[in-house]
C-alpha cells in the first residue's frame, strides 16, 4: 500500500493538531517509503508567509514529533515539495493563487491533478472553505483524477447540527469523497478488536449475552484541558470523546461480522448496532457527569476546571461522563454496556473490559473463592497495548484455594513491528482512498442520537458533580454502577 501521486492540502497549518500529529505523521510516511517522490503539502494560512516558513514549521514539528528517526535524506526530498499559500478563508483571491499553485504543482512534480483537502479549522470555518473549493473548481478534478475532503471532529454538536454541516459538504463533495477522521480507528489496536473477534474462533461463541455479564468501555485521561478552553467549555466530554470514539469502540465490539472489509460491509454492521443501541429510561439513575477540582496529577498540584484560564466560573460543562448503553438485537439484550471517560483522572488508560457472568456452580467451598472474580477479556488500547484475559486458577498447595491470574499478551513482547501513529494510518488511507475506518456520515448521526437524549436531560440539572483532580470521577458514576450490583475496574 503506497499512495500514488498527488497534493495534500492542508488547512489549519498553525494549530496544535498539525504540529503534533497531522504534519509529523506526513514525515513518518515519507520515512516508511509510503509516498511517491513528487508528493506536495500545500499550507494554507492567515499568515504572511513564504514556503521556507511553513517548511520550518514542519521540520520542527518533524523533529519535535516524528515516530521514526530523523533522515536528512527523506527530509529534503520531503521539503523539496512544501508549498505555502497565505491568506483568509473569506478572500476569493487567496483561493484563486491556490487554485493556479495546484496546477502549477501538476505541471511541475507531476501529482496528475490529485488533491487532498485536510480541513483541520473550527467548525465554523467549514463552509466558506468548501464553498472556496467549489468556487474555484478545484473540488472536481478531470477524470482519472481525485479530490477528497477531510474533515475532523466535532461533526457538530448535536444531530441537527451534525446534518447541516453533512449538507454543506456533500453539496460539493461526493460521499465517497468524504473522509471523516475519528483518530481511533486509526489505532492499531482498535483495529485489533476486528482481528480478535473474527480471525479466531476461541472467543466469538461466548461472545453474546448467553455468558458476557456486562462490558465497560473506558477512556481515562490525566490531562486538563490544556489551552483548549475555546473549544472544549460547552462541549464536554461526552460530546468530545463519547460521541465518536467511544461508539465507535462500542460498534466493533459489539457488531456482528461484516461479510469482508471493505467500508459498505464494515460500516452496515456498525450502523446495525448503532441503530439498536436503547437509553435506560431514567436517565438520573443511568448516567453521570462530574467535574474536575484542583487536586494533584503526578505529584503536582493543578486547578480545577472552573479555574483554568479562558472557562467561565459559572460554567456547567462535564469533564467525567459515563453513561449507560444497552442493544436492543439477539445478541446483547440485556447486557449493559458502561461507557466511562474523563479528564483528569488517576492515569491515562484507554480499555475494553468484556466481563463474563460468573460459572454457573462453584465446586468448592465459599472459603476457597471467596475473592474469585468474574472472568474479563481486557482489550488494553493504550498504553500498553495488549490483551488480558483473567481466570481462576488453582492456588499451589494442598489446598483447593482458587485465586484470579492472568494470561497477558503484550503487543512490544510478540511483534518487532512498530505500530504507526493513528493519524499516520489515517492519512495513508485517505492518499489511496481506502475508506473503511472513517466512519459514514450515517453512524456520525445514529451516534448523535444516542447522545442528544443525555444532552437534553443533562441541560435540565445543575453543574457537574465535582471530583478532585487525579481521583477516578464522581461518586455519582461509582453509585450508578453500585445500583446494578457491578463497580468499576479499577485501573
Ligand atoms: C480527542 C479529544 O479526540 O482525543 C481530546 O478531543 C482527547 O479531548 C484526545 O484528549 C485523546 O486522544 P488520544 O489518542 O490521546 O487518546
Amino acid at each position: 500500500r503506497v499512495a500514488g501521486p498527488c497534493v495534500l492540502v492542508l488547512f489549519g497549518v498553525t494549530g496544535d493538531l498539525a504540529r503534533k500529529k497531522l504534519l509529523p505523521a506526513i514525515y513518518d510516511l515519507a520515512n516508511r517509503g509510503l509516498l511517491p517522490p513528487g508528493f506536495s503539502l500545500v499550507g494554507f494560512a492567515r499568515r504572511d508567509w513564504q514556503d521556507q516558513d511553513f517548511a520550518q514549521l514542519t521540520y520542527d514539528a518533524v523533529k519535535a514529533n516524528a515516530r521514526t528517526p530523523f533522515r536528512e535524506e527523506v527530509w529534503r526530498q520531503l521539503s523539496e515539495g512544501i508549498f505555502f499559500c497565505p491568506g483568509e478563508f473569506t478572500d476569493d483571491g487567496a483561493f484563486d493563487a491556490l487554485a493556479m499553485m495546484l496546477a502549477e504543482i501538476d505541471e511541475t512534480r507531476g501529482t496528475g491533478g490529485n488533491y487532498g483537502f485536510y480541513l483541520s479549522v473550527p467548525p465554523k470555518f467549514f463552509p466558506v472553505v468548501v464553498e472556496q473549493l467549489k468556487r474555484t473548481g478545484v473540488a472536481h478534478g478531470p477524470a482519472g483524477s481525485w479530490r477528497r475532503v477531510v474533515i475532523e471532529k466535532p461533526f457538530g454538536h448535536n444531530l441537527a447540527s451534525a446534518r447541516e454541516l453533512n449538507a454543506i459538504t456533500s453539496a460539493v463533495f461526493p460521499e465517497s469523497s468524504v473522509f471523516r477522521i475519528d483518530h481511533y480507528l486509526g489505532k492499531e489496536t482498535v483495529q485489533n478488536i476486528m482481528a480478535l473477534r473474527f480471525a479466531n474462533n476461541l472467543f466469538e461463541p461466548i461472545w453474546n449475552r448467553g455468558y458476557v455479564d456486562h462490558v465497560q468501555i473506558t477512556m481515562a485521561e490525566d490531562i486538563g484541558i490544556g489551552g483548549r478552553a475555546g473549544y472544549y467549555d460547552g462541549i464536554g466530554a461526552a460530546r468530545d470523546v463519547i460521541q465518536n470514539h467511544l461508539l465507535q469502540l462500542l460498534a466493533l465490539v459489539a457488531m456482528e461480522d461484516p461479510t469482508s472489509f471493505d467500508a459498505d460491509a464494515l460500516r452496515r454492521e456498525k450502523e446495525k448496532v448503532l441503530r439498536a443501541v436503547q437509553l435506560p429510561h431514567d436517565l438520573a439513575r443511568s448516567t453521570a457527569r462530574g467535574r474536575y477540582a484542583a487536586g494533584w496529577q503526578g505529584g503536582e498540584p493543578v486547578v480545577g476546571y472552573t479555574e483554568e484560564e479562558g472557562i467561565p466560573a459559572d460554567s456547567v460543562t462535564e469533564t467525567y461522563a459515563a453513561i449507560k448503553l444497552e442493544i436492543a438485537n439477539r445478541r446483547w439484550a440485556g447486557v449493559p454496556f458502561y461507557l466511562r471517560t474523563g479528564k483528569r483522572l488517576g492515569r491515562r488508560v484507554t480499555e475494553v473490559a468484556v466481563v463474563f457472568q460468573k460459572a454457573p456452580h462453584l465446586p468448592f467451598s465459599k472459603d476457597e473463592t471467596e475473592i474469585l472474580g468474574h472472568n474479563a477479556l481486557v482489550i488494553r488500547v493504550q498504553p500498553d497495548e495488549g490483551v488480558t484475559v483473567r481466570f481462576g486458577s488453582k492456588v499451589p498447595g494442598t489446598a483447593m484455594e482458587v485465586r484470579d491470574v492472568s494470561m497477558d499478551f503484550a503487543y512490544g513482547e510478540s511483534f518487532m513491528e512498530s505500530s504507526p501513529e493513528a493519524y499516520e494510518r489515517l492519512l495513508l488511507d485517505v492518499l489511496i482512498g481506502d475508506p473503511p475506518l472513517f466512519p459514514h456520515q450515517r453512524e456520525v448521526e445514529l451516534s448523535w442520537k444516542i447522545l442528544d437524549p443525555i444532552e437534553e436531560f443533562w441541560a435540565t440539572q445543575g453543574p457537574p458533580e465535582d471530583y478532585p483532580a487525579g481521583t477516578w470521577g464522581p461518586a455519582s458514576a461509582d453509585e450508578m454502577m453500585a445500583r446494578d450490583g457491578r463497580v468499576w475496574r479499577r485501573l
